[in-house]
Order: C-alpha cells, then sequence, then structure tokens
C-alpha cells in the first residue's frame, strides 16, 4: 500500500507528540515540519532527518503532502488551516477547532468543498478507557445514565496565553459527554474565576442539562496542584469511574432490584476492574485519521463535532460572563 506523506505545523508540546507518533508508523512517511522556532527546527531536522521551515505557507508550497496535523496556538487555527485545506491536504487539526465559531464554519466548509478529511484532536475519544465505556453504555450495562461529573484539574500550564481554561481544556470533557450521551445542551450555567492567569479564567464550574435528562457538571481548573482528570457516570444501574491518566475503568453496581418493593432504591453491590488494554490515545487517534484517509472513510470525531464542543464552551463563558442561565436551543 501506498505510504502516506505527513508533515507537522507547530511543533511544541503536542506538535512533537505528533512528529514522533507520524515517525513510527508503517503506513506513513514523515516529510516536514513547519515551526516559527529555528532553534526547534535544527533539533527535529537531527532528530528525524527531514525538512523543517519556519514558514508553514513556503512549506505548503514545496513538498507533496497528503496528511498535515496542525498544533498551533489555537488563535492561529483558522488562518493555517484554511491554507492546509486550499491545497487540498488532509487534515488532522488540534483542540479546540478554532476560536471562534464563526472559523469553526469556516474551516468546516472549505474542508468539504476541496473533499478532503478533517479530524478534530479531541484526543480523549481515542482514550481505551472511555471506548470501552461507550462500548458498555451502547450494551445497555448502566441503563438510563442520570448524571456526569467531569474532573479535569491540574497546575497552570505556563504556555497557554490565548484561550482560558474552558476553552483550552474544557473541551475534552464536552466532547466526551455529548460522545456518550448522544445528545446536546438544553441548558447551561457556569460560574468562573481568574486566580493566577494573566488574561483568561483559570476556573470553571459549569452545569449542563442535555436533552436526554443527563445533568453534566464540569470541574475544569489550572488551579489544582496535582492533576487529575476523572469521569463519574451514574445511572440506573450504578456508577462508572475512569481515570483517563490511568485508563482505568471501574463499575460500582447499584444491587438493588427493580422488582423488589424494598425501601432501599439505591443499594452498593459488587465493584468491577474492567480489563483495559492501554494504547496512547494520541497513537490511536493518529492510526484512526490514516486509515480514513487510506480508506476513505469519515473521521470519528468531525469538524461539527468540534464545532458544537466549541460552541458549547462559548457558551459556558457567556453564562458566567451574563451571570445567567443559558438557554442553549434558542442560542444557535
Ligand atoms: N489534544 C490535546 O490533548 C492537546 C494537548 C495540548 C495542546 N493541544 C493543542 O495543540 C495546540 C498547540 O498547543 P501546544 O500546547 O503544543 O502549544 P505550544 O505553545 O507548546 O506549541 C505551539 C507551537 O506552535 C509554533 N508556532 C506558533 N506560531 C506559528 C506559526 N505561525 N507557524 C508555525 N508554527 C508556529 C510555536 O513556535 C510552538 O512551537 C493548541 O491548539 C492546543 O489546544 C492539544
Amino acid at each position: 500500500m501506498r505510504k502516506l506523506r505527513a508533515a507537522v505545523i507547530g511543533g511544541g508540546v503536542m506538535g512533537l507528540n505528533h512528529l514522533r507518533v507520524y515517525s513510527d508508523m508503517e503506513d506513513v512517511d514523515l516529510v516536514a515540519l513547519a515551526d516559527v522556532n529555528e532553534t526547534l527546527n535544527k533539533k527535529i531536522e537531527k532528530k528525524y532527518r527531514i525538512k523543517t521551515y519556519t514558514d508553514y505557507k513556503e512549506m505548503l508550497k514545496h513538498e507533496q503532502i497528503d496528511i498535515v496535523t496542525v498544533a498551533v496556538p489555537t488563535v492561529l487555527h483558522h488562518e493555517v488551516a484554511t491554507a492546509v485545506l486550499k491545497h487540498k491536504i488532509h487534515l488532522l487539526l488540534e483542540k479546540p477547532i478554532a476560536s471562534s465559531i464563526e472559523e469553526a464554519d469556516s474551516i468546516i466548509k472549505l474542508a468539504r468543498q476541496n473533499d478532503v478529511k478533517l479530524l478534530i484532536g479531541h484526543i480523549e475519544r481515542f482514550n481505551p478507557a472511555i471506548q470501552e465505556l461507550k462500548r458498555l453504555i451502547l450494551r445497555g450495562d448502566l441503563g438510563r445514565i442520570y448524571k456526569i461529573d467531569a474532573n479535569r484539574v491540574s497546575p497552570i500550564p505556563v504556555r497557554i496565553h490565548d484561550v482560558g481554561v474552558t476553552i483550552d481544556i474544557g473541551v475534552h470533557d464536552i466532547d466526551v459527554v455529548r460522545f456518550l450521551t448522544e445528545s446536546e445542551p438544553e441548558r447551561i450555567y457556569a460560574e468562573t474565576a481568574q486566580r493566577v492567569h494573566s488574561k483568561k479564567e483559570d476556573l470553571l464550574a459549569g452545569i449542563i442539562k442535555f436533552s436526554d435528562g443527563t445533568i453534566c457538571y464540569l470541574n475544569v481548573n489550572w488551579l489544582t496542584p496535582t492533576k487529575i482528570r476523572k469521569l463519574y457516570i451514574t445511572g440506573e444501574k450504578g456508577m462508572y469511574v475512569v481515570d483517563y491518566i490511568e485508563q482505568e475503568l471501574l463499575f460500582f453496581e447499584n444491587a438493588h432490584d427493580a422488582q423488589q418493593t424494598d425501601i432501599h432504591l439505591i443499594t452498593e453491590g459488587k465493584m468491577i476492574k474492567y480489563k483495559i488494554e492501554k494504547k496512547e490515545p494520541l497513537r490511536n487517534e493518529i492510526d484512526h485519521f490514516v486509515q480514513c484517509v487510506l480508506k476513505d472513510e469519515e473521521p470519528l470525531v468531525s469538524g461539527e463535532d468540534g464545532k458544537a464542543a466549541l460552541r458549547i464552551a462559548t457558551k459556558l463563558l457567556l453564562s458566567a460572563e451574563n451571570n445567567q442561565v443559558i438557554n442553549y436551543e434558542e442560542e444557535q
């Protein structure tokens, strides 16, 4: 089979991971990196023996490329993605899709017009624990979902200046909750705070009522001195707990038998720890992207999904700013 020629634009914290994964794939030839940082480019040239460019437009002009990862700061996503799509190159665009809904719309439209694949890097969809959880929910093991608590807290990353914690990392959980419930918000309310970040909010406490009845609580911040990424999904038959970092999935069973007229409607049952085949989520994500291109299939996380996560994040911010509950459907 023909190998795909891959390039990366933006070789920072995330771009370096994309370079590492591409360089180790059978179906892919890593050919180039574009980053404005020349010192970084020199190191990458040596390490991977690929060409580097300080101007991504030059790279797009001179290299024959089939697939590109764009991992520049979020404010530049639209500009860089537009150039890539105009060259009819399949695009893996890091999350969040863009910094505004208008930009997201324009990226989605351009990908469609140029008939290329667009995958938004909502990496947690490719976390093996989330994939197993989705399988179990679809099988009916949880019954109706009542509530999802998403906890994504850690110290502040000094390099992120362009967006706050909601758009930078809150979008991960927003996307996962949409994926698990297959439903959209009805109502949104949030409180935010800016405690240590110089420009943006670094704390989000958000509540979203989804149209299937699920109530979601988002506890997201850059203020906690340890890194926690955990999801609690409570439903009719018990509660799942996902540890994204450990790729761990637990189930706490509700042992109550619905046929019995017992006063204890929820009772503690057995606890199951699922066996998860651990694999790097980014590796899964890029494998999926490459296979979508090779087999002409639609990516699991579409531009529309990226836009939906961004839209919900912006409504959370709007709610916090105006101190009001947002009726999501009316706001669309
Ligand atoms: N999926 C995830 O879990 C995840 C994790 C981290 C970051 N991200 C996303 O990846 C993107 C990059 O984040 P990061 O943490 O790697 O940031 P970063 O600051 O570490 O890296 C950004 C890189 O882009 C380069 N750059 C800036 N302007 C450029 C331009 N015009 N042309 C080419 N290169 C340019 C910078 O020199 C830098 O090397 C963001 O959108 C972020 O949201 C995703």
